[in-house]
């Protein structure tokens, strides 16, 4: 589907979303109780629009199905599950049939050759392998291209590095945040990330910025692109950014329907509006997902080259947003311009504390080792976010590694408010 046309895109859409809406309703009682509730029924879905009609799922529906619940195939066809921790409460549960399996590799494979990688390429995994889906989401793409897969996972840095030395990746496919672990570990061994033969780099799984792409560029000379996705949905491999340049992440539309909603309303927004992002699958079988409200906020942007529209770099999560005296905040707003400043490093945390009623936000971050630092870098952050965000903070500068580390997605926020 990525020469075809968008009319084409359109028409085989209709007909998989058809498909998709019937499977649900009859295999899931989940979505046959909430579709029955408002009286919309699969047969409704004249045209793509009218996916609106339809209810909303949200994570809170896979919770109350834990674990098969929303499963629409029998047990035994389903080959693989994965699963998301998730900060409060049980986890969400996914699964997929075999089918499903080979969709989600094609996609990652998709992925990487969109973004330069080439049969025959050398592919080092630092996602986690596990119930979480980076890992083998990746593996699997990445063999279907036909690369040869180093599946490292996530941690055992020191190991991590000697082996890139060794195996000399083309690519490599990891949090944003854990790759700059790794050339930070690269320099400490002495070796120059610069010279390390990686090529590109596939990131995501957590919010990151511009400041930050450019940031691992440099580090690694090589081309940082960026992966999105989510294990509802499928995992890794939703949406990409490709090497043939144009804004924004290729969504695969041929296999997820997307929708901008306005997140207090619920209404659909028209493309090019800011709001939640809602994917609908087209395609998967074990476990259809009807409207999902991903939480993640962007905008859908026009195709360019192939026929699917792309979002935006994703700005943040709307759980994810910090409302510091009345004013909306994303930490990679804050990331950016920490990233701005030399003399501070990409290492860092908010913490959010209350004093007296109102919520203060602490920005710890590590100094860069360099030589020629001069001047006070936390007057001068707070100033720039002051004057860019609009909101006071204090900002504590703190010794070269002693912020944790992450392995895998970075946690940037530490909220010490008490719970109400
Ligand atoms: O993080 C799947 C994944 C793995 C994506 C590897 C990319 C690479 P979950 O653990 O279910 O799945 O978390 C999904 O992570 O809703 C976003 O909030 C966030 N996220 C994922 N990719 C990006 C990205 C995987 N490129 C949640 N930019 C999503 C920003 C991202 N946020």
């Amino acid at each position: 589907m990525e020469g075809a046309s968008r009319d084409e895109l359109a028409g085989r859409q209709l007909e998989r979303l058809k498909w998709s809406l019937k499977l649900a309703y009859e295999n899931v009682p989940h979505y046959r109780a909430k579709f029955d509730a408002i009286e919309a029924h699969p047969d409704d879905l004249r045209q793509l629009s009218d996916l609106a009609r339809f209810p909303f799922t949200t994570k809170d529906d896979l919770r109350q199905g834990y674990p098969f619940g929303m499963f629409a195939v029998p047990r035994d066809q389903v080959v693989r599950v994965h699963a998301s921790s998730g900060t409060t409460g049980k986890p969400t549960v996914v699964g997929y049939t075999q089918q499903d399996v080979e969709t989600w590799a094609g996609l990652i494979a998709r992925c990487i050759r969109a973004a330069g990688g080439r049969r025959g390429d050398i592919v080092h995994v630092a996602f986690g392998y596990g119930l979480f889906t980076g890992g083998l989401g990746a593996h699997y793409g990445a063999e279907k291209l036909g690369c040869t897969v180093i599946p490292i996972s996530g941690g055992q840095t020191e190991r991590q590095v000697k082996l890139i030395a060794d195996f000399k990746p083309d690519i490599i496919m990891a949090t944003p945040s854990y790759t700059l672990v790794l050339g930070e570990e690269m320099r400490r061994q002495g070796m120059d990330p610069r010279q390390c033969p990686l090529r590109i780099g596939m990131h995501g799984a957590e919010p990151w910025s511009e400041a930050m792409r450019q940031e691992i560029e440099q580090t690694f000379d090589m081309r940082a692109v960026d992966l999105y996705g989510l294990s509802e949905i499928i995992g890794p491999g939703v949406a990409s950014e490709c090497a043939d340049g144009g804004p924004g992440l290729t969504l695969w539309e041929d296999h997820f329907y997307p929708e901008i909603i306005d997140p207090k309303t619920g209404q659909v927004l028209p493309d090019g509006e800011f709001g939640e992002l809602v994917l609908t699958s087209l395609t998967k079988q074990a476990m259809p997902m009807v409207r999902y409200r991903t939480r993640d906020l962007t905008r859908l942007l026009p195709p360019v080259g192939r026929p699917m529209r792309r979002i935006e770099r994703i700005s943040g999560r709307s759980d994810d947003m910090l409302i510091v005296h009345g004013v909306n905040v994303f930490p990679s707003q804050i990331e950016e311009l920490i990233l701005a400043d030399k003399r501070l490093s990409p290492h860092y945390v908010l913490e959010l504390r209350r004093k007296g009623h109102l919520d203060a936000l602490e920005v710890v971050v590590e100094r860069r080792n360099i030589a020629d630092a001069t001047g006070d870098p936390a007057r001068d952050l707070a100033h720039h976010v002051k004057s860019m965000i609009g909101i006071s903070v204090n900002v504590r500068i703190v010794e070269d590694g002693s912020i944790e580390r992450s392995l895998g997605k970075a946690k940037r926020v530490l909220d010490f408010r008490p719970k109400d």
